[in-house]
């Protein structure tokens, strides 16, 4: 640290006089001496534990191990809470609240005497959350994942978070499993702490903060019940002390090359389509040029290297066993596919981070020149059903329904999905694509993980496993199938999606990432003078809910709020009263 440059945190803490006072003595009556407030690096610890969060329960105890590692590296540990959220439990969807948990978190670090800050984040929502609102404030700062459950295990078989969940749930509509054996499998699948085990979006998440540089190595697949955990915890604490000495700031860190090296390694993993949505969201709170289509430019030379549920057979666990991510981002390095130089929040670039990794489970992490799935970037798709852009990832989906044209059955309406396809009168076969409108980010609102709509009964009893799918919807990341999500402009915003009849024709053509609707401009046009928005959805009409609908952007856009893109820095006004 320069001996002449001035913390931050001096400017409540180093005051002599009565706001001087205020900042030190009501932290005094925790215990902390006088020390403390000398000067040295006050560091943050942004804190998404909650019961309501069950996949981040273990935080308390991972923010201690920061804690201690701030403490020998002789910096000031403060912890927060900030808003927490659980994918399982929230409604309508944890999505809707992402950016008001980012703004949270923006407001809480810069409001606050604070140097650097430590994010734990876990379940889905809570690292993108973080991510950007921290990128706003843009101190030094470390993410840290808290890492996946233990494998669930059933009858002898791995069953995956989500994964397992909806495929039980097709067995159990299919009459192939009895509900007492449903109820058995809930507590085999999730035992013990952390978050999803299967590359959904957390995981996929995990890998991103260590893609992109911003976490530590092993981040991504480390258990959250391994004591490495608390150790990555323990010298991310010291690190970040460093990282305020040194100056090094999240906008240093997250530069398009680590967002390219990020956008790779979702290839790379076969991760989830929503980390296309948070990685949009947060390069524009960063100013960094990206859009959808790098994801596709960038991915397409990248095979999925991993054999993990929802698209292979293993878990986060044999994941980390057989060297976790770092083997993947050598084994992409060693292909020119990465940048080597990239700057990470450990002081050394990536390929030093990397270069010595070493796959112990050639079945879990294939060789490049054999990969587990070819070519298995996210593709995206244009087209005039999708003018903006749709995502569709081809490793969770069947090889031979990447091209196809089918006659669509259109719900209106996740409700009005529930409510017909059950019925053994609906007018549909394997060969017809199901198309469902109004779930996109003003119309569900929060553009709801409902993409992977089930298929109905009389078909899964058929022996039917996937169908084409199409929404302007989400689809977590445990979930597979032939699914196109994210088209943009989104139904409810007056798309051509909302103008989708029973019985057009529709054709998906991966390969030449085309999502066609058979039906002339002519033809759209009358019925866009007939169309009439959707009745606005529940609880839109103030508060949060409003402010959302009003302002949020497109899914091709990352889905953030219109006035959240860029970052505001983390100066505050002197208080003086
Ligand atoms: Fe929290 Fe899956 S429900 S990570």
């Amino acid at each position: 640290m320069s001996s002449t440059r001035k913390l931050r945190s001096q400017e409540w803490f180093g005051r002599q006089d009565k706001m001087g006072f205020y900042y030190r003595s009501w932290l005094k009556n925790r215990g902390f001496p006088a020390d403390q407030f000398d000067g040295r690096p006050v560091i943050g610890i942004c804190n998404t534990w909650s019961e309501l969060t069950p996949c981040n329960s273990h935080f308390k105890t991972i923010a201690e191990h920061v804690k201690y590692g701030v403490l020998e590296a002789g910096g000031f540990p403060l912890e927060f809470p900030v808003m927490s959220l659980g994918e399982t439990q929230l409604r309508p969807t944890a999505m809707l609240f992402r950016n008001l948990a980012s703004m949270d978190v923006e407001e809480s670090i810069r409001g606050n005497p604070l140097d650097g800050v430590v994010l734990l984040m876990g379940c889905d929502k809570t690292t993108p959350a973080l991510l950007m609102g921290a990128a706003s404030v843009d101190l030094p700062t470390i993410g840290i994942s808290g890492g996946p459950m233990l494998s669930g295990r059933y009858k002898g078989q791995l069953i995956g978070s989500g994964t397992n969940t909806i495929s039980m749930s097709e067995q159990l509509r299919a009459g192939e499993i009895t509900l007492a054996e449903f109820h058995e499998a809930e507590q085999a699948m999730h035992r013990s702490q952390g978050h999803c085990m299967t590359m959904g979006t957390a995981s996929t998440m995990a890998s991103m903060v260590e893609a992109l540089g911003m976490g530590m190595p092993g981040n991504a697949a480390i258990p959250a019940v391994d004591a490495r955990r608390n150790l990555l915890a323990r010298e991310a604490g010291r690190r970040i002390v460093q990282m305020v000495k040194d100056d090094i700031r999240i906008s240093q860190i997250l530069t398009r090359q680590a967002f390219e090296n990020a956008i790779r390694a979702l290839a790379g993993i076969g991760g989830s389509t929503n980390a296309v949505i948070h990685l949009l969201a947060l390069a524009g709170r960063l100013g960094v040029e990206l859009n959808q289509d790098d994801f596709d430019r960038l991915g397409r030379e990248v095979h999925c290297l991993v054999n993990i549920m929802p698209s292979g057979s293993f878990l986060m666990e044999d994941f980390y066993y057989a060297g976790g991510l770092p083997v993947v981002l050598r084994r992409l390095a060693e292909q020119g596919l990465l940048h080597k130089d990239a700057v990470t929040v450990n002081g050394r670039s990536m390929w030093d981070n990397v270069q010595g990794a070493e796959c112990w489970n050639e079945e879990v992490i294939h060789a490049f020149d054999k990969p587990f799935k070819a070519n298995s970037g996210i593709a995206i798709l244009k087209g005039n059903l999708a003018p903006d852009g749709a995502v569709i990832k081809p490793s969770a989906a069947s090889p031979h329904l990447l091209k196809t044209t089918g006659r669509a059955v259109v719900f209106s309406s996740i409700e009005d999905l529930h409510n017909r396809i059950n019925d053994d009168a609906l007018d549909i076969d394997e060969s017809s694509i199901m198309v469902l409108q109004n779930c996109g980010p003003k119309g569900y609102p929060g553009m709801a993980e409902v993409g992977n709509m089930p298929l109905p009964p009389k078909l899964l009893k058929k022996g039917v496993k996937d169908m084409v799918r199409i929404s302007d919807a989400r689809m977590s990341g445990t979930a597979y199938g032939t699914v196109v999500l994210h088209v943009a402009p989104e139904a409810a915003a007056g798309g051509n999606l909302a103008l989708v009849r029973n019985g057009d024709l529709i054709t998906l053509d991966v390969a030449e990432r085309r999502l066609h609707l058979h039906v002339d401009d002519a033809e759209l046009a009358t019925r866009r003078a007939a169309w009439a928005p959707p009745e606005p959805p529940l609880h839109t009409g103030r508060g949060y809910a409003k402010l959302y609908v009003d302002t949020v952007m497109q899914a091709d856009k990352g889905a953030d709020l219109d006035f959240l893109v860029g970052r505001s820095g983390s100066a505050v006004p002197r208080d003086n009263h």
